[in-house]
């Protein structure tokens, strides 16, 4: 959503902060803007629209100052427009305010403040937060920052300039990310390390209520409470080129094809062969809970709730612990089913999803062990957890996720390998699922073979305005999963359902303008899904099968095939997935569409 950046430095801060802001784009946004402090006079270009806007606007205007901030917006309180793009100010423009969160009590301040005579130009909660800071300005900047963010309840990652303190820039965090960049006399700020990785790999991870005051040689933190605090400086090892397309046409498709990479990532060093086991350093020091326990939740959103999916049938399959998956924005208000010893397992990419934080602070409230699986190091999941995993996937940029998906599905399936071991789960089972996910690189780099085959296919597909995705069981969270890649990038209308549901209601939908995609890998339910297949057959529904290789008899029902390789049946779900990421990202280039900023969405959801 939201992306901040700020510099403080001995450069010229335009261009690093236009760097930044392209950087952050991949989160989503509306509008964007920047201020900067030059000859003690703020000056401030804003636009609705794209940062390359923003770009041609200040070609018309070369500023030298070596102090500024940029955000990049996305709408919550007010439309986007101009007016309510980021940075905002106070009255006589002498403050500078970019947030990201949501300010709960606003209105009511706003209503304090107006009556008190301050003037807003804009609809929006972060500008309550600059009179607030003018009103309880007496010279000293961070002092004001304080006194003004005890005053406000809700979430907030903000950065604030003063024109009277052109060398001095102040940020703090509640429930919404800020880093802090250290660099050779010259410091940054940002809602996400990428912002700044080209500057410097020194960062500082801010926790909830820190207050930090930079200058361009040195930096203080302290809390709203102030109390002065240490926080360790991170060497980050993402490269910055890691954030860049290499030559693909979009990040999607350069994030689908890294999947070879990524997954031989999320494996390396975790395998025991000779044990079939996994060893999952992250885990070690809640390891005897965790073998202990009886009960797991997994709560996530979006793609990250359907390799939660995924897992449950696979930690059934593989343990004997009783196993729920919720949908991080009903479980944070629903009365969580947390028992003693319960483990409560957050997945996300981004380790920022606010619904997610949400429902895993509610369970750690009520007793819950507390763990993540999380891509970006150092998020705010990562800080909430007892114990965790890392992707290790490098930056994932285009906002339809890829190839975090596959990677979270491996490690879930690692987890329950572990813990099947300390169960009933014998070393050959263990072994042979060992095998099964080293394949997976290889496997994934022979559907990404036949990328031009699926292009192929997918033009012939892309003119429908629906689509239905049935698989069942472990192909179940993928029909999902692939429906719902297709409808956030190509925005045809896509439904993922249990392809045992489908004669409960949906098959009334089914007409040959209708077509259906069938996941119908070999695995113990194929004859069910072969059944299913036969009955659109029959209502003239067009078919394209995603069957797992030498199945030649498919090809007689389906009227397109895309053959995926053999592995263990809950294995074999991962490559058809890419099948259908290569489906989905073609249907959408077809359509002629926006693939890596698709219309309302952004790819770190940090509001609820
Ligand atoms: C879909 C997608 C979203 C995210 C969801 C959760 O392609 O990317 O559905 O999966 O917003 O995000 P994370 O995993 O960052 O918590």
């Amino acid at each position: 959503m939201c992306g901040i950046i700020g510099y403080v430095g001995n450069k010229c801060a335009v261009p690093i902060l236009l760097e930044g802001l392209h950087r952050l784009e991949y989160r989503g946004y509306d509008s964007a803007g920047i201020a900067v402090i030059e000859d003690g006079q703020l000056s401030r270009v804003r636009i609705q629209g794209k940062v390359n806007a923003l770009v041609a606007r200040l070609a018309e205007r070369p500023f030298a100052s070596t102090i500024g901030m940029g955000h990049t917006r996305w709408a919550t309180h007010g439309k986007p427009s101009e007016a309510n793009a980021h940075p905002h100010t106070n009255g006589d423009e002498t403050i500078m305010v970019v947030h990201n969160g949501i300010i709960e009590n606003y209105q009511i301040l706003r209503e304090q403040l107006t009556a008190r005579g301050y003037c807003f130009s804009s609809e929006t909660d972060t500008e309550v937060v600059a009179h607030l800071i003018d009103e309880a300005y007496t010279g000293d900047l961070t002092q004001a920052v304080k006194r003004a963010l005890r005053k406000v309840t809700g979430t907030y990652g903000l950065v604030v300039m003063h024109t009277a303190h052109p060398d001095e820039m102040v940020a703090a965090r509640r429930g919404s990310p800020m880093v802090l960049g250290v660099g050779n006399n010259e410091m940054l700020l940002a809602s996400d390390v990428s912002a700044f990785l080209r500057l410097t790999n020194r960062a500082v991870y801010l926790e909830d209520d820190d207050i930090v005051t930079i200058r361009a040689d040195n930096y203080t933190i302290d809390t709203l409470a102030d109390k002065p605090v240490t926080r360790e400086t991170e060497r980050i090892e993402w490269q910055p080129d890691a954030a860049e397309r290499n030559g693909f046409p979009h990040y999607m498709l350069k994030e689908i094809f890294e999947q070879p990479e990524t997954i031989t990532n999320a494996l390396r060093g975790r395998l025991i062969h000779s044990e079939g086991i996994a060893h999952l350093g992250g885990l070690d020091k809640v390891l005897d809970r965790l073998k202990n326990t009886q009960h797991l939740v997994i709560v996530s959103c979006g793609t990250s709730y359907y390799a939660g999916m995924y897992a449950r049938y696979v930690f059934e399959r593989l343990t004997d612990l009783v196993v729920e998956v919720e949908i991080a924005s009903e479980m944070r208000y629903r009365k969580a089913n947390i028992r003693p010893g319960t483990v409560v397992l957050g997945v996300s990419q981004s380790g920022e999803t606010a619904d997610t934080i949400a429902a895993m602070h509610e369970a750690g409230r009520k007793g819950a062990l507390l763990l993540g699986l999380v891509n970006v190091v150092g998020s705010t999941m990562s800080r909430i957890t007892e114990a965790g995993i890392y992707n290790h996937g490098g930056p994932e940029i285009g906002v339809a996720s890829t190839k975090i998906f596959t990677s979270q599905c491996c490690i879930l399936v690692m987890i329950a390998l572990l813990l099947g071991r300390f169960k009933h789960l014998s070393v050959t089972d263990g072994m042979e699922i060992v095998s099964g996910l080293e394949r997976l690189p290889e496997q994934i780099a022979q559907v990404l073979d036949q990328a031009p085959y699926i292009r192929s296919v997918a033009a012939n597909y892309a003119h429908y305005d629906n689509c239905l995705f049935i698989g069942r069981k472990y192909n179940y969270p993928i029909a999902m999963e692939g429906a719902l890649k297709l409808k956030e990038i190509s925005y045809i209308h896509a439904e993922g359902c249990a392809a045992g549901e489908m004669k409960h209601g949906f098959i009334a939908m089914i007409d040959p303008s209708f077509p259906t995609l069938c996941l119908a890998t070999k695995d113990m339910m194929y004859d069910k899904v072969i059944s299913n297949m036969q009955e659109i057959k029959s209502r003239g529904g067009k078919m394209l099968a995603i069957a797992t290789e030498g199945d030649a008899a498919i090809a007689a029902i389906a009227d397109d095939v895309i053959y995926t390789p053999a592995n263990l049946d809950f294995l074999q779900s991962i490559p058809a997935v890419v099948a259908l990421q290569l489906f989905a990202y073609y249907c959408a280039i077809e359509r002629g569409r926006d693939i890596d900023q698709p219309r309302n969405l952004a790819k770190s959801v940090t509001v609820e």
